[in-house]
This record gives structure tokens, C-alpha cells and sequence, in this order.
């Protein structure tokens, strides 16, 4: 079962998309942390839609803790948060039921459970299997801010259109005044229009999104099989429509000498600091203390209102299918802070696993 993730900081996923609920139990979170609805809330607030381009399912999204919190703290015990689906139209999903949509995971989730796995709006496979994680994320970084670590995400390239560098400090605030979480004003303005134009050519198109941890301390990560990048990656490849999962150069390291990819150690206030960071924070699976770095890559949505050849998997024959429903032109926006959630969660095991959480807090 794959439902679980980490070991001491652990998450389990459940709920379908068009299902009673989308829910998340977090096991592994120490006693005494302050814990309300509203912190896990307002986390939960910024991946719903309202972008341009994105769905028209309008959920509220409201989260309730069920057990491992008690007058305002976490008891130590299994914290089980869920929010019951509201808004749930299932009509055009049962109408082509069998009618597999290109690049979305129909025809897989059939092979692999028989065709007896939830379809409905997509079932463990939606984009809303995100909004539990953002949940458990929210945890995580209340943890991780107790040890001054700060995670963020934002949109650095859609459909193309590139944001501009900024200085890793202003980029939190700023990604934060754009509903497209792009610190890049007038790049977030362009992104806007190509995205309403793709929607208007009944298509869909894709983006880059950069993770960042702060203040991450060196000497995490579990080398050689839990190290630091790879628990990362399997975290961000859970989120849907992730392809890609770059640290640092990522692949421009393919191309570079050594002598331009080697991060030169200096020392800054008696730490040891590196002058660059091509590694993207992370050498031989262990955190180096700088700026953890991480880009993701998400694919163009793949249910599109243009027809397209398929099969349909019922009756063995060709058709073609135009995905009518309610669709993100662009994921981007939405995935953000399960980039986020991700990150943390998996850096909160990690700092676990280093001791550096104690089981009771004070
Ligand atoms: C926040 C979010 C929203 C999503 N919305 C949609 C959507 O509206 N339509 C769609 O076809 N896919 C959507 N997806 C992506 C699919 O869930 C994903 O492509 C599908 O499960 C296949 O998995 P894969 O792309 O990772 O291989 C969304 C993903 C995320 C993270």
C-alpha cells in the first residue's frame, strides 16, 4: 500500500475526490504543540481556486480535527484532520466512465483495481488528494518554524512565460501578492492572459514551481537509500501531474565543468557556508545547510474541453472524448502549496529522525 509516508513524522492519505471526504492522519507530531482548525485552515485557504483558469468546483474546504488535539495542543496521539466534499457533480464522469482520458491515470487505475476503483472526478487520482497534504503541512511547518526553518513555493514559469530571478529573501512576500504565486508582477500578468487564452483553445498548459527551506540545518538526511533529495523527490512526485524534480542546477549540471558546478566553501559569521549552490542545499543525501532549492515540473492538465482519439476500454473500441466537467487549465497555481506541504512534511521526518524535536514541547 502506498497511502503512508515517512517514518517518524509519519502522513496517511485517504478520501476520494467525489467521495464523503478528503482526510489525512498525522502520526508522529509531538505533545504540547498549539494547534487550532484556523492554523490548518488558512494553509488549506490558498491552494482553493479563484486563479484565472482554474476550476469551477467550489468546495469550502473546511477542515475538521477529529482526535490528537485537545484544549488547543497536540496530545502526542494520531491527529486525523479531513473536509467533506460539498461541491460534487459526477454526472459527466459516470457518462464516460470507460471513455479513457488521454494523460490523465484512467486507464492505469483500471488495470491496476479492476476497473473497481473510485472514478469519479479522477477518485485518489484528483488534484484534491493535495488539499489533505496541505493539512498535514500545515503541522509541519508550525514544527519546523519552531527551529527557524522556513518553507515556500513559487510559480516560476508557466506555459513558458518566465519569472524573473529575485533575491531568495523577497521572494515569499512577494509570491504572495498574486493569486498565480509568482514573484514576478509583470511575469504573473502574462502567465494570467496566456492561461484565459489556453482556456479559450479548450487546452491546457504546464509550469515550473521552485520549493524553498531556510534555515535548514546541515546533517539531515538518512544516506544511502532515505537520503535527504530522494525522500524529497518521492514526496513532490506524490503531488499529481508532477514530472520532474530538479535540486539546485538540476540538469544544466549534464553540461557544466566541474569547475563551474563545485560550490566553493568560504566561511560567513564562523559557519561554513558555500559561495554558490548548485547542489540545491543537498550533498551525498545530506542537507548542507544551505538554502534547500527544488524545482518541480507540472505537466499540462490533461483533461481538455478539445476531442481527442481514445479508446473505450468497456467495449474494445475506438472513440474520442472531449472532457467536458470542471478543470484547472493550469495546475500550477493549485499545486503550489502542496509543494509546500511536501517539502515540509518530508524535512519535519527528517528533523525527527536528527533528534532535533523533542516528543514533548514545551
Ligand atoms: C491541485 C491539482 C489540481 C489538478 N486538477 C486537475 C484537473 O482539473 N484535471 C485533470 O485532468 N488533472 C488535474 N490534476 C492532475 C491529475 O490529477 C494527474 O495528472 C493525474 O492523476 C495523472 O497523474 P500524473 O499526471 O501524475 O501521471 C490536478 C493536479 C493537482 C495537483
Amino acid at each position: 500500500m502506498g497511502n503512508s509516508l515517512g517514518k517518524l513524522f509519519t502522513i496517511t492519505s485517504f478520501g476520494e475526490s467525489h467521495g464523503n471526504c478528503m482526510g489525512i492522519v498525522v502520526d508522529g507530531c509531538p505533545a504540547g504543540l498549539p494547534l487550532t482548525e484556523a492554523d490548518i485552515q488558512q494553509e488549506v485557504a490558498r491552494r482553493r481556486p479563484g486563479a484565472v483558469g482554474t476550476t469551477e468546483r467550489w468546495e469550502p474546504d473546511k477542515v475538521e480535527i477529529i482526535s490528537g488535539v485537545y484544549d488547543g495542543h497536540s496530545t502526542g496521539a494520531p491527529i486525523a484532520m479531513l473536509s467533506w466534499n460539498k461541491d460534487v457533480d459526477s454526472g459527466v464522469y459516470k457518462k464516460n466512465r470507460f471513455a479513457l482520458r488521454p494523460g490523465h491515470a484512467d486507464y492505469t487505475a483500471f488495470v491496476k483495481y479492476g476497473g473497481f476503483n473510485d472514478f469519479r472526478g479522477g477518485g485518489r487520482f484528483s488534484g484534491r488528494i493535495t488539499l489533505a497534504c496541505v493539512m498535514a503541512g500545515a503541522i509541519a511547518k508550525k514544527l519546523l518554524g519552531r527551529l527557524g526553518i522556513d518553507v515556500f513555493a513559487h510559480t516560476v514559469e508557466i506555459g513558458g512565460i518566465k519569472a524573473r530571478a529575485q533575491a531568495l529573501s523577497d521572494i515569499k512576500e512577494k509570491a504572495r501578492e498574486n493569486s498565480l504565486w509568482c514573484a514576478d508582477p509583470e511575469a504573473a500578468e502574462k502567465m494570467a492572459r496566456l492561461i484565459e487564452q489556453t482556456r479559450e483553445e479548450k487546452d491546457s498548459i504546464g509550469g515550473i514551481i521552485e520549493g524553498i527551506a531556510l534555515n535548514v540545518p546541515a546533517g539531515l538526511g538518512e544516506p544511502v537509500f532515505d537520503n535527504f533529495d530522494g525522500e524529497l523527490a518521492k514526496a513532490l512526485f506524490a503531488i499529481p501531474a508532477v514530472k520532474g524534480v530538479a535540486f539546485g542546477a538540476g540538469f544544466a549540471v549534464a553540461s557544466m565543468k566541474g569547475s563551474e558546478n563545485n560550490d566553493l566553501y568560504d566561511i560567513k559569521d564562523g559557519k561554513i557556508v558555500t559561495r554558490t549552490n548548485n547542489a540545491g542545499g543537498v550533498l551525498g543525501g545530506i542537507s548542507t545547510g544551505m538554502p534547500v532549492i527544488v524545482r518541480v515540473a507540472v505537466k499540462p492538465t490533461a483533461s481538455i474541453a478539445r476531442s481527442q482519439e481514445t479508446v473505450d476500454i468497456e467495449k474494445m473500441v475506438k472513440t474520442s472524448l472531449a472532457v467536458m466537467g470542471r478543470h484547472d487549465t493550469c495546475i500550477v497555481p493549485r499545486a503550489v502549496p502542496g509543494v509546500e506541504a511536501m517539502l515540509a512534511v518530508t524535512i519535519c521526518d527528517f528533523a525527527r529522525r536528527a533528534g532535533l524535536i523533542p516528543g514533548v514541547l514545551s
